[in-house]
């Protein structure tokens, strides 16, 4: 899933660049979930798999950013809860860039084009 294409702000937008392979009907389900920020991304995903009719579905992060929540989200399993900072490595990326760095780093002036 993606809603943020090129820049630092979620579009609102929710994509599914790749969607399930399989039924998930009658199994458990968990989202493993890099950070959740507005939580449309995850809040969309838990419709779609509703309709799935899996036995149980739940959501772990790593990162949680709860000073732009615009929607209330269950999440299960969490890492850690961050201020409100653009944040890049570790899988994070910001346009594709900086996913590799082996460590999570936050973007100064993230404001600015790149
Ligand atoms: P949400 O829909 O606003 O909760 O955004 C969730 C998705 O936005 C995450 O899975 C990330 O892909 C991306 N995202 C949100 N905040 C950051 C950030 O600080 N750095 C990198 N990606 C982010």
């Amino acid at each position: 899933m993606r809603s943020y294409g090129e820049g630092t702000q979620s579009t609102g937008v929710v994509q599914i660049t790749h969607d399930l392979g399989r039924s998930v009907e009658d199994e458990d389900v968990l989202f493993v979930e890099d950070i959740v920020d507005t939580g449309l991304t995850i809040a969309h995903l838990l419709d779609l798999m509703r309709t799935r009719r899996p036995a149980s579905v739940k959501v772990c992060a790593l990162l949680h950013k709860p000073a732009r929540r615009r929607i209330e989200v269950p999440i299960d399993y969490l890492g850690f809860t961050i201020e409100d900072k653009f944040v890049v490595g570790y899988g994070l990326d910001w346009g594709e860039r900086y996913r590799e760095v082996p460590y999570i780093g936050v973007v100064e002036h993230a404001d600015l084009a790149h």
